[in-house]
């Protein structure tokens, strides 16, 4: 589809887990399902845009008529995103892992009988939304960052996105309570300049129209 309000416009979303290895069997993750990315990317794809699309392993497929690219690690991750820019906007919908074991192993780890217990050592992985948002050249012109909180969803939010130095952080709350992880269902806060903005809860493909048009209003105004 072409003449939408994205069209012209290339859009890059990163979306799912990354799998951190410990050997060639194991790994560390955060938990996302990668519905909310891929919901995201359908609906600025749905308004016009090219989006590049790079995701973790999600347990959803990657929405058509987008171009996928498939990493495992933050650090591949990281390299995707530096490979696909420029971007007129770049959201970071991924649940990245902060740690990956700096002593993963090449083999699959063996019990060794005599109860002997592996000890694994981290090293922090690259952070890809406060990287481009900190861009000295080349920053798209619209940052925008997600916050998974389980309390003080917006005061945490906020500071977040002084932190990262995004436009935006869209805030929702995964509190078990919540349902929100894994479900159909999302609650966020949108927060940027202006300050705080609640959307009432809604279905994730809902919040992700919301969320292109807002994205679409943006770029049209820049
Ligand atoms: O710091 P935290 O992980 O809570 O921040 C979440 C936001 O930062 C999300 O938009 C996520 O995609 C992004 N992020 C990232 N690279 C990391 C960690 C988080 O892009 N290493």
């Amino acid at each position: 589809l072409s003449g939408g309000s994205l069209s012209g416009k290339h859009v890059l979303v990163t979306s799912g887990p990354t799998h951190e290895p410990i050997d060639p069997v194991r790994y560390i993750a955060n938990r996302s399902s990668g519905a909310q990315g891929t919901a995201l990317a359908a609906a600025l794809r749905d308004l016009g845009a090219r989006v590049s699309f790079i995701t973790g392993p999600a347990d959803v497929p990657p929405p058509s008529g987008v171009t996928v690219t498939r990493v495992q690690t933050a650090r591949e991750m990281a390299e995707a995103v530096a490979q696909a820019l420029p971007a007129d906007a770049a959201v970071f919908a991924a649940a990245v892992a902060d740690w990956r074991v700096a002593n993963a192993n090449g083999q699959k780890m063996k019990k060794d009988g005599k109860g002997t217990l592996p000890t694994l050592e981290f090293a922090e992985n690259p952070d890809i939304l406060a990287t481009v948002s900190q861009m000295a050249e080349g920053r798209p012109p619209l940052v925008v960052g997600f916050a998974a909180e389980t309390e003080t969803v917006v005061e945490h939010a906020t500071a977040k996105r002084a932190r990262k130095g995004c436009d935006w952080i869209v805030a929702n709350d995964v509190s078990p309570a919540s349902g929100v992880m894994g479900g159909a269902e999302n609650a966020v806060t949108i927060i940027d300049d202006a300050g705080a903005e609640s959307w009432p809860r809604m279905g994730k493909d809902e919040v992700a129209r919301r969320l292109a048009a807002r994205i679409a209003a943006a770029l049209g105004e820049g």
